[in-house]
């Protein structure tokens, strides 16, 4: 908010509502008014008040006093940084969602570049405007909504960004155990969701390929090759007992089943809590969570060729030539780092951020 903004409603209150200089000339008491004792107390006063209210009084973008309130509340003279401190899920889901729908993502500071790639692939299928950035911490919070008002919210508490970064560390658990209270949540207001990790990238429209009426769409991590007919139950368990399905791509309708799944996943996480030695993410609960529901819930298995691991798509040269055509969403996953990442990103051209930046609602980062 500029400076000269801060200006206006001091110079309108002093010369529209408490006017200090009688502009008629008619009155003749004037310098007695002026020099007078009382009226010159007074006056002190009156701009010791206006001095002390001056830095709280801004002029809000939808109306005056609406949403100045917040930000004197909250004692942060920046209006648009309080706007969206107290920005909720509830309001930022009914902004953003089309056809009752979201796609959600959460990410931290460092995550920005990976958001930016994920965006511009889903501009070019057209669904950008239906999607929800759940900042972890404030920079990225006011970040996103300074480029693209309304489509970034914090759910609170905000994590310590340094904390989030490294894979495997208790801080990255800490961050991706949050996802289902996010989606819990989101579900809980009615809308359906996609949740995508950021280091994948849209090559075609997803949504025709959530084909029925099931409560859980989700994608096998596994990198062994089905046949293009394969089954969309959930996968027999592997070598741990447990099925690989990532928990990176996701999508949920707002049904009990769908609920079930995430309070489930909700208390797999809290049963098997990060530990030094296994330094788990949050797959595993995920998986626990749909073996422990499969008998009540209608699970789907999104076709391979479509939603393939980075542990094929990346590897099997020969599988992708072969389904050519076919995959919609590829994940940067199987690699470790984010130099890693961008690296084998840029090798298959799948790094749109130096060349297409212009074509991301959040532009250049
Ligand atoms: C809207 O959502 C429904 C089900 O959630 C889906 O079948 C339909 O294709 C969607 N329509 C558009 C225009 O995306
Ligand atoms: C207010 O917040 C916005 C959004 O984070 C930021 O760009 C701007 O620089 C801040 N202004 C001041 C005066 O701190
Ligand atoms: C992760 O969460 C646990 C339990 O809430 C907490 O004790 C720990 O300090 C957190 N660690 C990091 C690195 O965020
Ligand atoms: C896939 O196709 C093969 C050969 O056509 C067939 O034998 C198999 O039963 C099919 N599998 C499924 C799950 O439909
Ligand atoms: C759940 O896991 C157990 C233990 O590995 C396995 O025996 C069972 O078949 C699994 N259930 C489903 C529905 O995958």
């Amino acid at each position: 908010m500029s400076s000269f903004l801060h200006q206006r409603p001091l110079h309108n209150i002093l010369t529209d509502q408490y006017p200090l200089s009688p502009r008629s000339p008619q009155n003749s008491q004037k310098p007695s008014i002026l020099f007078n004792r009382t009226s010159l107390v007074l006056l002190l006063s009156l701009l010791i008040v206006l001095g002390i209210l001056f830095p709280w009084i801004q002029i809000p973008q939808g109306g005056l006093f609406s949403s100045s309130i917040s930000s004197s509340r909250s004692g942060n003279p920046n209006f648009s940084e309080s706007k969206w401190r107290a920005y909720t899920l509830s309001e930022a889901a009914a902004n953003v969602a089309k056809n009752n729908t979201l796609i959600v993502c959460a990410v931290s500071e460092a995550y920005l570049p990976f958001l930016n790639n994920w965006l511009i692939s889903i501009v070019r299928q057209k669904h950008h405007d239906q999607v929800l950035v759940i900042a972890e911490d404030y920079p990225t919070l006011f970040k996103v909504n300074q480029k693209w008002p309304g489509h970034a919210v914090l759910i609170p508490p905000a994590l310590e960004s340094q904390a989030a970064h490294k894979f495997g560390s208790q801080g990255f658990f800490n961050f991706t155990s949050r996802r289902p209270r996010h989606l819990l949540q989101i579900l809980e207001l009615g809308y359906n969701v996609m949740y995508n990790d950021v280091d994948m990238v849209w090559l075609a429209d997803p949504f025709p390929h959530l084909q029925g009426e099931h409560d859980v769409y989700f994608t096998d991590d596994m990198a062994a090759v089905k046949p293009l007919n394969h089954s969309h139950d959930l996968p027999p368990p592997g070598k741990k007992g447990r099925t690989y399905i990532c928990s990176c791509m996701i999508f949920l309708r707002p049904t009990g089943g769908a609920k079930l799944v995430m309070k489930k996943w909700i208390e797999e996480l809290q049963a098997q809590p990060w530990s030094k030695a296994k330094k788990a993410n949050d797959q595993p609960a995920f998986n626990w969570a749909l073996n422990k529901t499969a008998g009540q819930v209608d699970l789907y298995l999104l076709p391979q060729a479509a939603f393939p691991t980075g542990g094929l798509y990346f590897k099997n040269p020969t599988w992708v030539q072969e389904t050519k055509g076919r995959h919609v969403i590829i994940h940067n996953n199987y690699i470790t780092g984010f130099e890693k990442k961008i690296k084998r990103f840029r090798d298959y051209g799948l790094w749109l951020v130096d060349d297409h930046s212009l074509e991301s609602p959040l532009g250049r980062l």
